[in-house]
């Protein structure tokens, strides 16, 4: 890979305040236990495709009503393959609908139907990890008072994520840009398209490594600077297209209050600095942690 690791541009630097946020009873349970005639069409629809006999245990009744819900309010069209299966969560390709489409330079046909690509995030309800889930939402002060369940927990989750995402791109982190939330449904930007797949860090040759390391460790510093800390930063959480290097899967990130931040600021400044030092970089995690943490009046250019 020959790319130049360009820097995303910061937006407005966000403020402090927190939305709060509402994980009550969704329009999406509602429509699920409705079951009226049109959710049915379209459950049976579904249903008989592929991807949903591969992936039928993530689709229960009620996150197809959430896709149902997301169809309906124009964010998804169709839904294409399977990019990723996890223990979590699936993501799939997806035909954004009109009500997601993003401005895209260029106006020809071609780049039109890429500008409509999104990503589909579907966590489990059943998801195996419920139990850590819950230490990264105690102590965020979005989530106080949660309830102890399956359903309000991975709602929640999926809630942050798409919040996470936002505050993470107005401070100029170069992440998917999220689009819309519906229950324990994510939609977000596709980076790189479906016939050419972005791919993750730790499957690249990454033939510049210094510049690659620069960008990681100021959007790690940004992002803390916007009161967040990844969690879950690593080779296998960044991905690569065209160039640009994307920093994905902000479902556990937490705020800097977290009770927690500081021991997950230093296990994510310890995994890239292990992929960076196999990358031949001489990078300490202590060191990385004190760039990323460094009071903002000091200068931005500085090692
Ligand atoms: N917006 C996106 N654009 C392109 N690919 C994506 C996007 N989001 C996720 N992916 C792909 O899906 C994979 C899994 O996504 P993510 O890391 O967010 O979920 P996860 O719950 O951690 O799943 P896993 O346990 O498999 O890592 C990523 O490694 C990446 O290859
Ligand atoms: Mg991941």
């Amino acid at each position: 890979m020959s790319e130049e690791f360009v820097l995303l541009e910061p937006e407005d630097q966000p403020g402090d305040e927190w939305e709060a946020l509402d994980v009550s009873d969704t329009e999406a349970d509602r429509i699920a236990r409705r079951q009226d005639r049109e959710f049915n069409e379209f459950r049976e629809r579904v249903k008989n495709t592929e991807q949903f006999k591969l992936q039928a245990s993530v689709f229960d009744d009620a996150t197809l009503a959430a896709v149902y819900k997301l169809v309906q309010d124009g964010y998804v069209d169709a839904f294409g393959g399977p990019v990723s299966t996890g223990k979590e969560a699936s993501v799939f390709e997806a035909l954004g609908g009109a009500a997601g489409e993003r401005p895209e330079p260029g106006s020809a046909a071609a780049a039109e139907e890429y500008a409509r690509e999104v990503a589909v995030k579907v966590y489990r309800i059943n998801s195996s990890n419920f139990r850590q889930m819950r230490d990264y939402l105690e102590g965020d002060p979005r989530f106080e008072g949660i309830a102890n369940d399956k359903k309000a927990v991975v709602l929640a989750w999926t809630k942050k994520e798409f919040a996470n995402l936002k505050r993470a791109r107005t401070a100029g982190v170069r992440v998917p840009e999220p689009i819309a939330v519906q229950r324990n449904v994510l939609v977000m930007e596709l980076v790189g398209h479906a016939d050419d797949r972005a791919r993750r860090l730790s499957e690249v040759d990454v033939e510049n490594p210094e510049t690659a390391y620069e960008v990681v460790r100021e959007y790690m510093r940004r992002l803390h600077r916007a009161g967040l800390v990844h969690g879950d930063l690593s080779e296998y959480n960044m991905i690569i297209h065209d160039g640009e290097l994307v920093v994905i899967d902000m479902g556990q990130a937490v705020t800097v209050h977290h009770p927690n931040a500081g021991e997950f600021l230093d296990r994510d400044c310890e995994n890239v600095a292990a992929f960076f030092t196999r990358q031949g970089i001489d990078v300490a995690g202590a060191d990385l942690r004190a760039y990323v943490t460094e009071p903002e009046s000091g200068s931005d250019s500085d090692q």
